[in-house]
C-alpha cells in the first residue's frame, strides 16, 4: 500500500518578475500519487508558479516547500524531473546522447541509463529516432524528447510546462496512460495545459487568471460546483464570476 505524503505545498505565495506582481496568494497542496493540471488563459503566470515550484524563482512572499524542503533547493533538483516549456534541448547531438547527458546530471549510472532510456523513449514513441540529430526532429520531436527526458531519471516528482503541445491525439492518450500509471506508483505530477481533455484527466485541477486562483477542486467537483457540465464551461463560467467580482471593487 502507497501511503499518501504531501509533495507539494504552496502557502499565501506573491510572484512576480522585480517589482511586478504577477500572482497572488497561491495556495495549493499536491499529495504524492496525485496529478494536478494548472490551467489559466496564456500570461496567467502557469509557468511562474512552477519555475517557482521548481526552485528557479525565490517567492516574492509566502512559502513552496517540495518533499518537506523549503525551495530553492538545490539538491532536491535531482528528485524533480522537469519538462520546461521551452526546450532546453543539445541541437548538435543525438537524442538518446541528449538523454544520456540529462539523465547523468539526474545522478543515473551507465547502467541504469542504458535500462531507462529505451522505457522513456517507449512512452513517447521516439524509439526509431534516437541516433538523430535533434536539430532534424520536428517540433513535436522535440517536445517528446524533452518528455522522454523529464521521465528517465524515474523522479519521484514530475513538473511538465505544457508536455502536451505538438502531440498528436493517440501519442497523447499513450502518454497519459503512463502518467496515471506512474501516479498510481506514487509520484507526483504537476502539469500545465491549455487542453481540456488534459484537464479532465487530472485528479485535482486549478484554475488561475489575473493572477489568482479563480477555481480549484477535482474536475467532478468542480463541474457540480459550477452547475455545468464540462471542465471547459467551469473555467468560462469562473472567468466571468471573477470579471464581475472585479467591476465591484
Ligand atoms: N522573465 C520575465 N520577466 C518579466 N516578466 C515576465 C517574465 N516571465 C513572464 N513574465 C510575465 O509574467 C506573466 C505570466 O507569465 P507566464 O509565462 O507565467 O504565463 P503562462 O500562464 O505560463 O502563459 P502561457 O500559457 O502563454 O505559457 C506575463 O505577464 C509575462 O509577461
Ligand atoms: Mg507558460
Amino acid at each position: 500500500m502507497i501511503v499518501m505524503s504531501e509533495t507539494i505545498h504552496v502557502s499565501n505565495l506573491q510572484q512576480g518578475y522585480g517589482k511586478t506582481v504577477v500572482l497572488r496568494d497561491i495556495n495549493l497542496s499536491i499529495q504524492s500519487g496525485e496529478i494536478l493540471a494548472l490551467i489559466g488563459p496564456s500570461g496567467a503566470g502557469k509557468t511562474t508558479l512552477v519555475s517557482t515550484i521548481m526552485g528557479m524563482l525565490k517567492p516574492q512572499q509566502g512559502q513552496v516547500t517540495v518533499l518537506g524542503q523549503t525551495m530553492p533547493n538545490r539538491q532536491l533538483l535531482a528528485k524533480i524531473g522537469y519538462m520546461a516549456q521551452t526546450d532546453a534541448l543539445y541541437e548538435a547531438l543525438t537524442g538518446r546522447e541528449n538523454l544520456n547527458f540529462f539523465g547523468a546530471m539526474q545522478g543515473l549510472t551507465p547502467g541504469q541509463l542504458k535500462q531507462q532510456i529505451p522505457h522513456a523513449a517507449g512512452v513517447v514513441n521516439l524509439q526509431q529516432d534516437l541516433d538523430t540529430r535533434v536539430q532534424a526532429y520536428s517540433g513535436g520531436m522535440k517536445r517528446r524528447l524533452s518528455l522522454a527526458i523529464a521521465l528517465v531519471s524515474d523522479p519521484e516528482l514530475l513538473i511538465l510546462d505544457e508536455p502536451t503541445v505538438g502531440i498528436d491525439p493517440e501519442l497523447r492518450q499513450q502518454i497519459w496512460q503512463e502518467l496515471h500509471q506512474l501516479a498510481t506508483k506514487g509520484k507526483t505530477i504537476l502539469l500545465t495545459t491549455h487542453v481540456m481533455e488534459d484537464a479532465e484527466q487530472a485528479d485535482q485541477l486549478m484554475m488561475i487568471r489575473n493572477g489568482a486562483a479563480i477555481a480549484q477542486g477535482t474536475p467532478k467537483h468542480l463541474i457540480a460546483a459550477f452547475h455545468v457540465d464540462s471542465v471547459e464551461a467551469v473555467f468560462l463560467k469562473a472567468g466571468r464570476q471573477q470579471d464581475e467580482n472585479n467591476r465591484y471593487i
